[in-house]
């Protein structure tokens, strides 16, 4: 043994000087997680409940003059029979390149198991270990050194590191245990997307943890990002999605605050997660935290925001609205490539239009294909769950694997009939250019739109049919007992109206203002104005269960003839026609700042075109239909904040029947096979 060593720190001292950055402690966080720093990178270490824990003897372990009792760690779980350096080299190397949290620095110590009984370590391998200077190796009791060489390991044995999985660990040693730390990577949030970062503290009871770092250097919220390594043999469809949710969605162990700090004062941190983010967890996901959101998703404008502070977009200017009331979810699946897809909700707008400024992928599904339990409701008939992506393909996967039939919501929610969902290839056979949404504002992008229109007749042997939308349902002759389907501004003030006014009250408004009067001496709780005036004289006489039950049965009367009538199953489509409208801007940019949208070829958002009664983003919240945002591509501006030529991104929504969400998605990947849509890019340009 003694010589063993001898010759190892003999080999040592030939080799060349490994620059590996070194461990350096910053703080503990949450009662015992740890945030250390390698090199320019800062990470948080879960020690408080470490993946994996087991006794040896570190006395016999290779040391390259290192007692510290914190150690990075890489563990190389293999199938090889011989270990050999090119088993070693090539795991590594796969790892750098497949991985945004894994360095180098994590080569101090490693852990090797092979999944083949009775392999070995081979002398080239050993001598590989050597060069890199490691100062613990620990070894699986299934695989030992081959024969006629020498290395100092520690065999760790069973129990305490099954199903470990591959990847950066950080190694806490005391007195002969060793604990395996999971490590995530700690983003800095430059956008200001996010209101905090969360991870999974496995503490066995399935709760999550916050991110409690300020480093005063930066003022950005931190986002943990575990390893991808950790989920490479997670066969799930959502293993290791890096997913940011919307603070209306509760998570167990964090508080959901809507967006309003006196909303999170009166209300305990959640002790259960909302079915649909279960779902996400079930399904192998990894939740990174919660996002900015217009207080109690209103749709207040950005300079309307008072309680936090609004949200960045990276595209264009990076001074363009995010809009609401998802607002952090869009901008930040555009801003971060370590982030894969954000979850939101749309009542009114609220995905499909941060998608669209965005210039993400988004989408409100039928009314009805998500669960809203333990979600913080605007108006119940009226709310839906969608989830922002880049990328077509995963997109498309996503929302297939989240909208499922168990989690879809029963009739006596939304009011409407069942639904049947199903996957099939029954496309539209025509497309309805509405002649009072479109054409965009922007010639130039209006081109964007063709193209896209042209490719669409092309691929799927589709007819444009230009009709006026508002005068088409203007010409509906009603039935008496439901006269008012052909008003269009009833439809949006009346049964629209008290769904999305009653059930935030009934479950936040009246709460919270009888609450903090009770708690402050009869004051009325600091909110933002988008609900201040509302909340402070609101209407029961307007708003209350039984106009709510009869607005249901009135928006039914109008899913109705819309499925009946303007959007109906044929023999050979879900949905007899897709319908084009742009929730955006019209290829123009919106700033954060109110005087920049006085300019000519500036946009507010929710501008309702001349001559239509409603905006087309009021179009399915009454209909029920699906409405995704697809970006399509991106045209030029002169921006008034960089004066600098910038690109704002030109999307399209596309509306099919309620229940043709997956025959809407499958269109989608025949568009981005033939290349007609494809991934859009993180930060300043889409494309
Ligand atoms: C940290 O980042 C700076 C600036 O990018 C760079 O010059 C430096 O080499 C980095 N240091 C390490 C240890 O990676
Ligand atoms: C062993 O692992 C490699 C790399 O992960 C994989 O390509 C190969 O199929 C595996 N072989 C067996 C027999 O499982
Ligand atoms: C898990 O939850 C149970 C029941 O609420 C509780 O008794 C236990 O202490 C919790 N465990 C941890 C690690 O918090
Ligand atoms: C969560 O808290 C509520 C009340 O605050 C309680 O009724 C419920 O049983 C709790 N759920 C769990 C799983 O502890
Ligand atoms: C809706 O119906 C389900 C059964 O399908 C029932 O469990 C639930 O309580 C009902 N909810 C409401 C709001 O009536
Ligand atoms: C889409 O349409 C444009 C203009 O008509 C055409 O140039 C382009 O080739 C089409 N793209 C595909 C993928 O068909
Ligand atoms: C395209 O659609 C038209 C009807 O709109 C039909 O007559 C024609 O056969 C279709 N062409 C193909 C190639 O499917
Ligand atoms: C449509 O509804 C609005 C709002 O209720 C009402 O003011 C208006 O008179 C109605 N229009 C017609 C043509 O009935
Ligand atoms: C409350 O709503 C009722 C019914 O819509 C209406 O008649 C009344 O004027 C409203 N009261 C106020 C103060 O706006
Ligand atoms: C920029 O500002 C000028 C006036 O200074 C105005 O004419 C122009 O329309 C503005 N353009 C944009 C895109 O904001
Ligand atoms: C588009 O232009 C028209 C005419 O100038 C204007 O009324 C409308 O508000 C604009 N739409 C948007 C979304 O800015
Ligand atoms: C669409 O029809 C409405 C109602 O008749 C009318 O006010 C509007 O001007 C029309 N718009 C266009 C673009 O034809």
């Amino acid at each position: 043994m003694l010589l063993a060593r001898f010759l190892f720190l003999i080999a040592l001292s030939s080799a060349a000087p490994i620059k590996r950055n070194p461990y350096n402690f910053l703080q503990p966080v949450n009662q015992g997680d740890t945030v250390f720093e390698l090199g320019n990178n800062t990470y948080l270490a879960n020690a408080r409940y470490p993946k994996a824990t087991f006794s040896c003897d570190l006395t016999s372990s290779v040391t390259a003059g290192s007692s510290r009792s914190t150690l990075p760690i890489t563990v190389i779980n293999t199938n090889a029979s011989t270990v050999t350096r090119g088993v070693l080299t090539t795991t590594i190397q796969s790892y750098l390149d497949g991985d945004d949290v894994f360095t180098t620095d994590f080569l101090e110590a490693i852990y090797i198991s092979s999944s083949s009984s009775g392999a070995t370590l081979d002398s080239s391998a050993i001598s590989y270990l050597r060069s890199l200077e490691i100062s613990h190796v620990f070894m699986d009791a299934s695989i030992s050194v081959a024969s006629g060489n020498t290395l100092s390991t520690t065999t760790v044995a069973s129990p305490g590191i099954e199903n470990l999985p591959s990847g950066p660990y950080l190694a806490l040693i005391n007195a002969g245990t060793v604990s395996l730390a999971s490590v995530f990577l700690l983003y800095p949030d430059t956008y200001r997307d996010f209101l905090f970062g969360a991870y999974d503290s496995n503490d066995g009871n399935a709760t999550h943890s916050s991110v409690g770092v300020f480093l005063p250097k930066v003022w950005d919220p931190y986002v943990p990002v575990p390893s991808r390594i950790y989920s490479w043999n997670d066969p799930r469809p959502m293993a290791g999605y890096r997913v940011a949710i919307k603070d209306l969605f509760d998570i167990k162990g964090l508080q959901t605050s809507g967006g309003s700090q006196a909303w999170a004062h009166i209300t305990p941190t959640a002790n259960e997660t909302a079915p649909s983010i279960q779902r996400i967890l079930d399904l192998g996901g990894v939740l990174v935290g919660k996002y900015k959101l217009a207080q109690f998703a209103s749709g207040a404008n950005p300079w309307e925001w008072q309680d936090e502070h609004y949200p960045f977009n990276p595209r264009g200017d990076g001074w363009l609205t995010c809009s609401a009331s998802s607002s952090g979810g869009g901008c930040s699946v555009a801003a971060y490539d370590w982030l894969d897809f954000a979850i939101g909700s749309d009542t009114g707008s609220s995905m499909r239009r941060p998608a669209a400024v965005s210039g993400t992928f988004g989408q409100r599904p039928s009314q009805g294909l998500m669960s809203l339990e333990r979600v913080l409701p605007l108006g119940g008939a009226t709310d839906t769950a969608g989830v922002f992506s880049r990328d077509p393909y995963k997109w498309i996967a996503f929302s297939k694997a989240w909208y499922q039939p168990t989690l879809y919501q029963p009739p006596n929610i939304t009011g409407l009939s069942p639904l049947e969902v199903p996957d099939t290839l029954a496309f539209p056979k025509n497309i309805i250019y509405p002649t009072d949404y479109l054409p965009l504002n922007n010639s130039a992008a209006e081109v964007v739109l063709q193209n896209f229109i042209t490719n669409l007749t092309t691929i799927f042997n589709m007819t444009v049919k230009k009709i006026n939308f508002t005068e088409t349902v203007q010409s509906i002759q009603p039935p008496d007992n439901v006269s008012f389907i052909n008003n269009l501004t009833y439809l949006s003030s009346v049964p629209l109206g008290v769904i999305n006014a009653w059930t935030a009250w009934d479950i936040i408004g009246s709460v919270l203002t009888s609450t903090w009067s009770a708690l402050f001496d009869g004051r009325f709780p600091p909110i933002d104005p988008a609900r201040r005036p509302g909340w402070k004289s609101f209407n029961t006489t307007r708003y209350n269960p039984s106009t709510y039950a009869n607005a249901l049965v009135e928006k039914n009367a109008a899913v109705e003839w819309w499925e009946s009538s303007f959007q109906p199953t044929t023999s050979d489509s879900c949905s007899e026609n897709v319908f084009l409208y742009d929730i955006g801007t019209g290829g123009f940019p919106s700033y954060r700042e109110l005087a920049l949208n006085g300019y000519p070829n500036t946009s507010f958002l929710a501008v309702k075109p001349p001559g239509a009664e409603i905006t087309g983003a009021n179009i399915c919240p009454i209909y029920g239909c699906a409405d995704f945002t697809i970006p399509i591509g991106q045209v030029p501006y002169y921006s008034n904040v960089t004066f600098h030529e910038e690109m704002v991104p030109v999307t399209i929504n596309m509306v099919v029947k309620r229940g043709c969400d997956f025959m809407l998605l499958n269109m989608i990947e025949k568009l981005a096979d033939r290349g007609v849509l494809s991934a859009v890019k993180t930060g300043r340009t889409a494309f």
